[in-house]
């Protein structure tokens, strides 16, 4: 069998125009990057941030990427579907090692776990104070110990390559857009949008957490100073949701179209919209916000949102 070099995209991302008549009013234009339909399940920004590490991985002849995540991460997903695809053994390091005690129980209810595990995925689960020192090399030695050699893929995929990679995001016909939105959790996507942006362009990132140490990761990858953090949008931290923020995200599915994800695209969205209507855009303004994909976070969320009696995203 003949290996890929890498991931192969199986659709074209299209902007998609939002018609929409707070937009009119305001005389703004908002077109939506469809950048999760590059792939069905190495969505968005994962396709990406992997694209180039894989190429690196096949490079050095590692057959195994090890990566880190939470319980229903994206990139955890991706990279086990990218693995399933390409022949490469993955192994993913779970924060949580309660998850890992009753291993058939967290299968069961947790989709994205599952579907990484169906991918082939081998799940090590730690404590959330270990899973800390992720970046420490003794905790990377231990691993090695454990796993052999593997290419290692840092947690939400963000390193240089990645970088290098969501700097393929923006194309020439972006030129026409004042401001290039983007969801920021680790700060590679963000990345590479700051290093292609035309100098007429603002970026504006909409961090999914609420700590403040993304400025530096970000400034360290980058080398121009068109962007911004709009802080206000994490609705009370990483993976936190209301019901104001469901009905938003249903609201647009339904309206417009376009599915949105409750942890990073929803709350950045969200935050445009809001933006919009405070007249934070000056009028004329054209907006490029850039869909980073992650819907298979839905599911996962739906049965957290099951749990609290809150209303279900619609699928
Ligand atoms: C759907 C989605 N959007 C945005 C982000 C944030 O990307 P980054 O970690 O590169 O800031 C992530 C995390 O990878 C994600 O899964």
């Amino acid at each position: 069998m003949i290996k890929k070099n890498t991931l192969i995209q199986q659709q074209q991302p299209y902007n998609q125009q939002i018609n929409d008549c707070l937009l009119r009013k305001k005389n703004i234009t908002l077109v939506i990057k469809r950048e999760d339909l590059l792939h069905e399940h190495v969505s968005g920004n994962k396709f990406r941030k992997l694209y180039y590490n894989i190429i690196e991985a096949r490079k050095k002849s590692y057959d195994t990427l090890l990566t880190f995540g939470g319980a229903f991460s994206n990139h955890i997903a991706a990279t086990a579907a990218a693995g399933k695809e390409l022949d490469i053994k993955t192994i993913g390091v779970i924060r949580g090692d309660e998850l890992g005690n009753n291993l058939k129980q967290t299968l069961t209810e947790n989709p994205t776990l599952r579907f990484a595990v169906l991918q082939g995925m081998r799940l090590h689960f730690v404590s959330r104070k270990v899973y800390r020192h992720k970046t420490e090399p003794d905790f990377i030695a231990n691993l090695s110990q454990l796993f052999g050699k593997f290419y290692l893929v840092p947690e939400g995929g963000t390193n240089k390559l990645a970088v290098k990679g969501t700097e393929e995001i923006l194309t020439r016909e972006d030129d026409e857009f004042d401001y290039i939105c983007s969801a920021v959790g680790t700060g590679g996507t963000i990345a590479g949008l700051i290093n292609t942006a035309k100098p007429h362009q603002k970026v504006l990132g909409f961090p999914a957490l609420k700590e403040n140490f993304l400025h530096n990761d970000i400034a360290k990858y980058t080398h121009s100073d068109n962007w911004e953090l709009i802080r206000d949008y994490n609705f009370g931290g990483f993976g936190k949701i209301n019901k104001d923020l469901v009905e938003f995200i249903n609201m647009v599915f339904t309206l417009h179209d376009l599915p949105l994800d409750p942890v990073y695209t929803g709350k950045m969205m969200y935050g445009i919209i809001d933006l919009i209507k405070k007249d934070y855009f000056p009028k004329g303004s054209k907006i490029l916000a850039i869909h980073t994909g992650g819907l298979q976070g839905k599911a996962g969320m739906n049965i957290r949102l099951k749990k609290k009696g809150l209303p279900l995203l619609v699928e």
